[in-house]
């Protein structure tokens, strides 16, 4: 592997289970990742920094080899709050600086004491008999303005964002002192996003995409079906055939090679070695094509769809 693409494949972190997840990070580190794709919401950050310090410890990398993002979570978008959360997530990495910290959503929610209830989640008061989703009148200007603070402070090496649209993104570049570094964006073959990416990379913004591999991510949460899944089209399988590897590696491939970094997970060893032999074979203009053209527009994670079936809000974000 060239020593700038060991980063563009991360390990995303959502959906590790907190009984393996320090395991899995420390033998993914083990068998060569060097960037780690975190969240507070994703509930795991204490395992994920034990299986970072297991690593460090053992000489297998230094902290300055990885690439460590986490993300801002909805409901410290106060300026108040957003230290403190970055700090939070930082003892809880057992970190003292990070790579990258992102606005998790575009969605502010109100504050909850770290002591109440953490990660908080979506749901404002899951104790009451009717549990729902709230929001909280926080602009996204004030919100980046505390960002571009962490910059200056030095606990943060990059800023960024993740589920904007070019609406927001556009109006982020208007007011930025200090500019995005990073977008991250669901994409995969089946939601290709072309011209959110061309945006970003205008700005010269780097695109990380989540659930890469589409739908799969999707199904132990009951949001997509098997028939979703983009693994079985006759593109895919005909590259696969042709260069002999897996379905999934085309798909990673191809969203590698369209200039994208991607965050796969796999709570799988197997799986995990796979989804980093990205490097070694390219797919041919005619089946990068073809895999784009798979594009239908189809967003699984879609908090207009969500939040109102889980968490009793009506809130789209993306229309
Ligand atoms: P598993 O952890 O069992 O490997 P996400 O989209 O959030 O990155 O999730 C990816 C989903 O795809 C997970 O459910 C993961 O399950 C599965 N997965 C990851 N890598 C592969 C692969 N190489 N082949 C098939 N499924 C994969």
């Amino acid at each position: 592997m060239e020593n700038n693409e060991i980063y563009k494949v991360g390990l995303g972190l959502w959906k590790l289970p907190k009984d393996d997840c320090a395991e899995i990070v420390y033998n993914a580190i083990k068998m060569g990742y060097r960037h780690l794709d975190s969240a507070c919401d994703y509930g795991n950050e204490i395992e994920v920094g034990q299986g970072i310090a297991k690593a460090i410890s053992e000489g297998i990398c230094t902290r300055e080899d990885l690439r460590i993002t986490s993300k801002l979570w909805n409901t410290y978008h106060a300026k108040e709050h957003v230290l403190p959360a970055l700090e939070k997530s930082l003892a809880d990495l057992g970190l003292t600086y990070l790579d990258s910290y992102l606005i998790h959503f575009p969605i502010a929610q109100p504050f909850v004491p770290f002591e109440e209830r953490y990660p908080p989640e979506w749901i404002f008061n899951p104790d009451s008999t009717s549990p729902e989703m709230q929001t909280a009148p926080v602009p996204l200007h004030e919100t980046w303005s505390a960002m571009e603070d962490l910059i200056e402070k030095g606990v943060v090496n990059k800023i960024g964002v993740c589920n904007y649209n070019s609406g927001l993104l556009n109006d982020l570049m208007s007011y930025s002192k200090i500019k995005p570094a990073q977008l991250q964006i669901e994409s995969h073959p089946y939601l290709t996003q072309e011209r959110l990416i061309r945006l970003a990379t205008d700005y010269g913004i780097d695109v990380t995409t989540f659930s890469p591999l589409g739908a799969l991510s999707y199904l132990e949460l009951d949001m997509a079906e098997q028939t979703d899944s983009v693994l079985t089209q006759p593109v895919v399988t005909a590259a696969a055939q042709r260069l002999n590897k897996t379905p999934a590696q085309i798909v990673l491939r191809w969203g590698v090679q369209r200039g994208c970094t991607i965050i796969p997970k796999s709570s799988n060893l197997t799986r995990l070695k796979e989804n980093i032999s990205i490097f070694d074979f390219e797919l041919s203009d005619e089946e990068m094509t073809g895999i784009s053209n798979l594009n239908i527009n189809k967003r699984f994670n879609d908090p207009g769809n969500f939040c109102e079936a889980a968490f009793n809000k009506f809130y789209p974000i993306y229309d």
